[in-house]
């Protein structure tokens, strides 16, 4: 459903009225709580994997059932920061957005969206970009990481941090559920938060990163196991993803990188590599690592990988099937995508509207008599 220009003026208005209201409240009450926001989102650079899962989505979903207020978006363009087939990158926004709805997130639930439909994102991004120093994105160990595999480095891997920041102010989100990799990046949030409230005014709520436990926060790379699962990793046996056929994920544990022990401990320092499995395992069936160690005495790492390909097949093969029909469906992934636009748009325009205005953007109508004035003075 694609909303009126009248009903989009309708609930612009309500939440003009709702959010003048929390301005009342908060002059009244010099600490002012903001309503309870949760913002997040993944970049479709290509598909989700497990550590996307359990390290965000996961969380997402938890989150959405809850009743929570929750915004989620597509990246897509942080994921331009770095070179992309426009082919790809189309295919891979429609993938993620299937993957995320087999996940779970209900669309009547959650605003899930494309970010570069929202132009207030790049709007907001460019101010906020005005209050930071280059000394202080340049600390980013994200930015380390990604400009390192790069000759030359292009000017949005560096804004990058900026541009998440701009994400989640714009929606006035006070939790933002990451996985560890984040942390630095949701640093610079609140730092520019701040600065720009103690600049312009209490614009801002602080917000929060929402980071799993450590053994789920940044689950391993299965080839190189001193690296995290990712999605820009080339050797696409580093990552089990959603969307992998069981052939896969058997091939895919079978060539997971181990030791020369054979047996089933778990000591993430020592032995990271079998450790990692351990954590998937655990992570699918709720046992603990300590539990899964003992069913599995007498095992060797070979014969384990197949009992851990196994439980993940099993898992997968519903979520990877599911994908399969809503992408069968392109139409549908476009209307979510098309709702999920209109009502972040809604938020985005007040906060961008009230961002103008006191950073001296706006002429607004009262500015805009001064100037018809003057220019009639000028005449
Ligand atoms: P990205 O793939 O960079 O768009 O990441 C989307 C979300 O997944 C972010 O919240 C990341 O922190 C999280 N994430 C990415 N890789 C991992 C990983 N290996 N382990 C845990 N969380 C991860
Ligand atoms: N930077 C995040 C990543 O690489 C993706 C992202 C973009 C994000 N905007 C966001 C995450 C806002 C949380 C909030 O994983």
């Amino acid at each position: 459903m694609v909303l009126t220009v009248g009903r989009r003026l309708h609930i612009l208005n309500e939440y003009s009225s709702r959010c003048l209201k929390q301005v009342r409240r908060s002059h009244a009450t010099e600490t002012f709580k903001w309503s309870h926001r949760v913002f997040s989102g993944i970049q479709p650079t290509g598909s989700m994997h497990l550590g996307n899962y359990f390290g965000a989505v996961q969380k997402w979903v938890e989150m959405q059932n809850a009743g929570e207020s929750v915004i989620y978006s597509i990246a897509d363009l942080h994921s331009i920061t770095l070179p992309q087939d426009p082919k790809h990158l189309h295919s891979n926004i429609l993938q993620i957005t299937a993957t995320l709805l087999a996940c779970g997130i209900d669309p009547d639930k959650s605003i899930l969206f494309q970010q570069s439909r929202i132009p207030e994102h790049t709007q907001l991004c460019w101010t906020l970009g005005c209050l930071t120093t280059m000394a202080r994105l340049a600390h980013i160990p994200t930015y380390k990481e990604k400009s390192a595999t790069v000759k030359e480095v292009p000017l949005g891997l560096y804004v990058y941090p900026v541009l998440q920041a701009a994400d989640i102010l714009l929606y006035r989100a006070t939790h933002v559920p990451v996985g560890e990799d984040q942390t630095h990046n949701l640093e610079l949030v609140q730092h520019l938060a701040k600065i720009f409230n103690n600049r312009y005014g209490h614009t801002f709520p602080i917000p929060k990163a929402v980071v799993a436990d450590s053994s789920i926060s940044r689950l391993k790379s299965l080839r190189d196991p001193s690296k995290k699962m990712s999605k820009s990793e080339q050797d696409p046996k580093s990552r089990i993803e959603i969307t992998d056929t069981p052939d896969d994920i058997l091939e895919k544990c079978k060539k997971a990188l181990t030791d020369f022990t054979s047996e089933i401990t778990f000591d993430p320092e020592k032995r990271p590599g079998v450790a990692n499995l351990i954590t998937i395992h655990s992570l699918f069936t709720g046992l603990d690592p300590a539990e899964i160690c003992e069913q599995n005495i007498g095992l060797d790492t070979g014969r384990y990988k197949l009992v851990v390909a196994e439980v993940i097949q099993e898992k997968l093969e519903p979520l990877r099937q599911q994908v399969q029909q809503y992408m069968s469906e392109p139409q549908y992934i476009e209307e979510v995508l098309n709702r999920g636009a209109d009502k972040a748009s809604v938020i985005a325009q007040q906060t961008w509207l009230d961002v103008k205005t006191k950073v001296g953007l706006q002429i607004n109508e009262g500015s805009y008599r001064c100037l018809q004035v003057s220019e009639k003075r000028v005449m």
